[in-house]
């Protein structure tokens, strides 16, 4: 259905209703959604399109009885006493479906119509409710995290790296657990696959947010300096013996800088994370076309075919990230391991496109 790809809420509110249209036809139709307050409905389509905008406070409307319920009304002539609420429409079927995702409700779907509605018309709308339901949650998401990379890309660096940090800490470890969680959750059907591939995204967009922001130790201390001080400090925190030869990269463009750092440093992370090792051998060579960066450590290892072709270990993003920092800079990014012979991390990028 094209309600998943509309471009705003108010063009989504539309392809609900002709959605519905479509596929059950109405004399009329209108959809509400539930104001931030809490403690309204506002008409944010309809057909006849005269209702946009009427407001309708919490009460005993059908609407919110709806709300309230978690579960479709549907209305055949007066309404019944039980439902007390007056009701005035001169359509004898009247469908008020709610748009929920799972306990949170977004608003109300209204249909009504002169045919009877049978049992196919309030099951399909209700996938349309649910669906609708979704592409309203989505988009207040993807408003918010705009919202959010608005902020970062606009404020001060001292701001930026507040809010980095926030993320960093905050979401990005709810985003891996709830995908892990879902992952573990042994349930296999489509619409887990897709959430745990949205939430892969979701965590790689937030990388890639956090991957904007430009390392305070970078500005402070340079390249080389900021890479040998994480080193030093994970080497200290690992008991690891770390061999260093630094050679002097020559100017680089922030750009290059940040994602060589960050590269590096997501590197030394994952020997700090799996590798167990004792040593440690860190360079940065400046060959004549090339810069590389050699991580190399006498740890655990791993079996690097074991995830398929792309060598990219499912739910698990760091090495991934690195290939895609790297190719960015026209480069490569190849890992050396075998099961107890350590690992070799080593990227190579051409000096003519550090600059
Ligand atoms: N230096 C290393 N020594 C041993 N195993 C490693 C090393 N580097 C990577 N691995 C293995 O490769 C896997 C993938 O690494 P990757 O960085 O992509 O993910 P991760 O570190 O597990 O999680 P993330 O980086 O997303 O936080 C790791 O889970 C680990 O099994
Ligand atoms: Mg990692």
């Amino acid at each position: 259905m094209r309600i998943g790809s509309a471009a705003s809420l108010d063009e989504l509110f539309d392809l609900v209703l002709e959605a519905a249209h479509e596929a059950v036809g109405y004399e009329s139709a209108s959809l509400m959604t539930v104001d931030p307050a809490g403690d309204a409905l506002t008409v944010r389509a309809s057909r006849p399109g005269r209702l946009v905008g009427t407001r309708v406070p919490v009460g005993p409307s059908i609407s919110w009885q709806t709300l309230e319920r978690r579960e479709p009304i549907i209305i055949e002539g007066p309404a019944d006493k039980a439902l007390g609420t007056t009701y005035t429409k001169d359509v004898p079927f009247s469908i008020c479906l709610p748009m929920m995702v799972a306990a949170k409700t977004h608003g109300v779907l209204n249909v009504n119509r002169t045919a009877h509605p049978g049992s196919d018309v309030p099951l399909f709308l209700r996938i349309l409710a649910d669906q609708a339901a979704f592409a309203i949650e989505r988009m207040e998401l993807y408003g918010d995290l705009q919202h959010f990379t608005g902020q970062l890309l606009s404020q001060d660096e001292e701001h930026r790296r507040r809010l980095a940090r926030d993320l960093h800490d905050g979401l990005a470890p709810i985003l891996v657990s709830a995908h892990a969680q879902l992952q573990s959750a042994g349930v296999e059907n489509e619409q887990v696959d897709k959430a745990t591939a949205l939430l892969r995204r979701a965590i790689r967009e937030t990388r890639e947010i956090l991957g904007t922001v430009r390392p305070a130790t970078l500005d402070d201390l340079g390249l080389v300096a900021a890479i040998s001080a994480a080193a030093r400090e994970m080497a200290t925190e690992s008991g690891w013996t770390l061999e260093e030869a630094l050679d002097d990269p020559g100017p680089l463009s922030r750009e290059a800088e940040s994602t060589l750092y960050r590269v590096a440093v997501e590197a030394l992370n994952n020997v700090k994370k799996h590798a167990a090792a004792h040593e440690v051998r860190l360079a940065l060579l400046k060959n004549e076309d090339t810069l590389e960066i050699d991580v190399a450590d006498d740890g655990h290892g791993f079996e690097t075919e074991q995830w398929g072709e792309a060598g990219v270990r499912p739910g698990h993003f760091g090495l991934l990230g690195m290939r895609e920092r790297v190719a960015f800079l026209g480069g490569l990014c190849k890992v050396q391991s075998k099961p107890g012979e350590g690992t070799t991390v080593r990227i190579v990028v051409p000096r003519d496109r550090l600059r």
